[in-house]
């Protein structure tokens, strides 16, 4: 089922997530849910907060990066409950979008390496090391679970130049492929 994607504006995107229970039986369906809506989104990742659901799960499939960085090749997770436990002190700014921001693409600082601690579908726990791209995938999604979004990261002068955009999000007047639920409208 494809599920409308809550947009910059709605309050539960600056909300705190809370944990996965095991065996929580609406985990499965929501996990194939936000796959199917991801794909017809063309996205790489969704966060929960991201179709209105204030829970600590994240969908990524980067494989159609792979072109681009190599490291994307069969990167497709499910993260419950996940947690970055060590991260370089290198960073690298590189362009990143949301589906929660339809056309606005800003570059965006984000460790180099990152380790991150996850529950699978199946509830079991995985330690993974993750660089280049992979990396600024998960931090990225990983910041929606804390209420948090990329355009916190960008410069004042960068955020002002999208003001129009981040307005029109607001407003319910972006344009977009995909289902959205903007706050207004
Ligand atoms: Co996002």
């Amino acid at each position: 089922m494809i599920l409308p994607i809550y947009t910059y504006g709605q309050p539960v995107l600056r909300e705190e997530t809370i944990l996965i229970a095991k065996d929580d039986p609406q985990i499965p369906a929501l996990i194939d849910n936000m796959f199917e809506t991801m794909y017809k989104a063309d996205g790489i990742g969704l966060a929960a907060p991201q179709v209105g659901l204030s829970l600590r799960l994240i969908v990524i499939d980067a494989n159609a990066l792979t072109k681009t960085y190599p490291e994307c090749k069969d990167f497709k997770r499910v993260l419950i409950n996940p947690e970055i436990t060590q991260q370089s002190d290198e960073t690298v700014a590189l362009e990143e979008g949301c589906l929660s921001f339809p056309g606005i693409h800003e570059k965006v600082p984000r460790s180099v390496n990152i380790q991150v601690e996850y529950f699978d579908r199946h509830f079991n726990k995985h330690t993974e090391t993750l660089e280049g791209f992979n990396a600024r995938i998960v931090q990225h999604e990983i910041d929606h679970l804390y209420g948090q979004v990329f355009i916190d990261s960008i410069s004042p002068i960068r955020r002002q130049l999208n003001r129009g955009k981040l307005n029109n999000l607001i407003k319910g007047n972006a344009k977009c492929e995909y289902k959205i639920k903007p706050l207004k409208k």
